[in-house]
């Protein structure tokens, strides 16, 4: 069930982070529900779960948690009509707001046929619970805090015991905004679990913004304490500023799992280019010569996935990875050029192609195939 922009005015980053959000967690459920077990479980912990700043008070429309339910429910309806019974979808919000954390107990009172149980206060202090009441099954766990007051060594830990993938919103703005002072040095010691981060921030290159240096140091934690081997990123802007906001972060162990990361955000940021020639067209007053998706259309041949800029880059990226791990198999390749570059496994299979074809990659294609099979070896020349 997908949001509505009219309930996000002035706050379209949201919608489109919920956006992403329904769309993804729609394509992991199926998956993981089609699978073979015979009663798969989806486990969806919403870890900062709100309400906050939501317009509609009243069915929580434009709230993660209310999103969250009614997507995965419409996943359940079908795959039921499919014959596929036996499924199993829980619910975990926790909230720090005494208040909110009411509005969430009040939501799920008035669904009781759902398997949903609220959790009041930080999420570090009620890891224990969470952790105990999804023990089995996949579990997608969303981490949408409000800025970087986060205990992340415990969250980390979170992540690392249960199987599944995580949504961390990466706030982006107000990171930027306050990474270089020295009263904030505890903190965001605490967000990147490190107490010595503030020295290799400063060994990072000088032109970077400081969001860039505090992305790359959370994600280079994330890797060292093995929570996902594929941390995709996507950055949404302020519409009505064109500035970045925040970067949604997917941590993922799977291949797959970056793939259907990549072809998300080409979806989702067709959606945002088209918010913002919108709210640009409605606050000129002036008509434009073409229609707003048209607009969209030309900016994501420029800058979306897949666009030139990002197919000579995962190019470059491929080959020296290729040169450095000659015979690496086709799918850790892929999954390793698709965390860094926005570029989706068609693309890939394209310009490993060319690179065959000009002589410059080797590797053998399965009879009848014209491209790669996930297993293929490829070669230097
Ligand atoms: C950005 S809002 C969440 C919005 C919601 N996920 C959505 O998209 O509709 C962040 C929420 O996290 C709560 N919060 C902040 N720190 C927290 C913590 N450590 N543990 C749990 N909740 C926290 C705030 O009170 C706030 O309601």
């Amino acid at each position: 069930m997908l949001p509505k922009i009219e309930r996000y005015r002035g706050r379209e980053q949201s919608y489109i982070k919920h956006l992403f959000l329904n769309k993804y967690l729609e394509a992991a459920a199926f998956k993981l529900l089609q699978s073979r077990s015979t009663s798969p479980t989806f486990n969806f912990v919403d870890a900062f779960a709100g309400p906050w700043r939501v317009s509609d008070d009243d069915k929580f429309s434009d709230s993660s948690f209310s999103q969250a339910v009614r997507t995965l429910e419409a996943v359940r309806r079908v795959l039921s009509a499919m014959g596929r019974t036996g499924l199993q979808v829980r619910y975990r919000f926790c909230e720090r707001n005494p208040t909110s954390a009411d509005k969430l107990r009040q939501f799920a009172a008035n669904r009781r046929e759902f398997d949903i149980q609220v959790f009041q206060g930080l999420f570090e202090d009620n890891i224990d619970a969470i952790g105990s009441s999804c023990r089995d099954g996949f579990t997608f766990t969303f981490i949408d805090p409000t800025g970087w007051d986060i205990e992340s060594e415990r969250v980390f830990a979170f992540l690392k015991d249960l199987n599944g993938e995580f949504l961390f919103n990466f706030m982006a703005e107000e990171v930027n905004r306050h990474a270089g002072w020295d009263v904030v040095e505890e903190s965001f010691g605490r967000f990147l679990a490190d107490p010595g981060w503030a020295e290799k921030f400063l060994d990072l290159p000088e032109d970077w913004s400081n969001e860039t240096k505090i992305l790359v140091l959370l994600k280079r934690k994330m890797k060292e304490v093995e929570i996902a081997n594929y941390l995709p990123d996507m950055t949404i802007l302020r519409p009505r500023e064109n500035r970045t906001k925040m970067r949604l972060l997917l941590g993922t162990n799977n291949v797959l799992g970056a793939e259907v990361f990549r072809t998300i955000q080409r979806k989702v940021e067709r959606e945002a280019m088209s918010a913002r020639q919108r709210i640009s067209i409605e606050e000129s007053g002036q008509p434009f010569l073409f229609p707003s998706n048209q607009l969209a259309e030309f900016e994501s041949e420029r800058d979306g996935v897949g666009c030139r800029k990002y197919m000579d880059r995962a190019a470059d990226l491929l080959h020296s990875i290729v040169v450095d791990r000659p015979g690496i198999q086709f799918r850790p390749l892929s999954g390793e050029v698709m965390e860094e570059v926005p570029v989706r496994t068609t693309d890939l299979n394209r310009i490993a192609m060319n690179f065959r074809r000009a002589g410059q990659l080797g590797f053998d294609l399965p009879p009848r195939k014209r491209t790669p099979a996930p297993t293929t070896p490829i070669w230097p020349a």
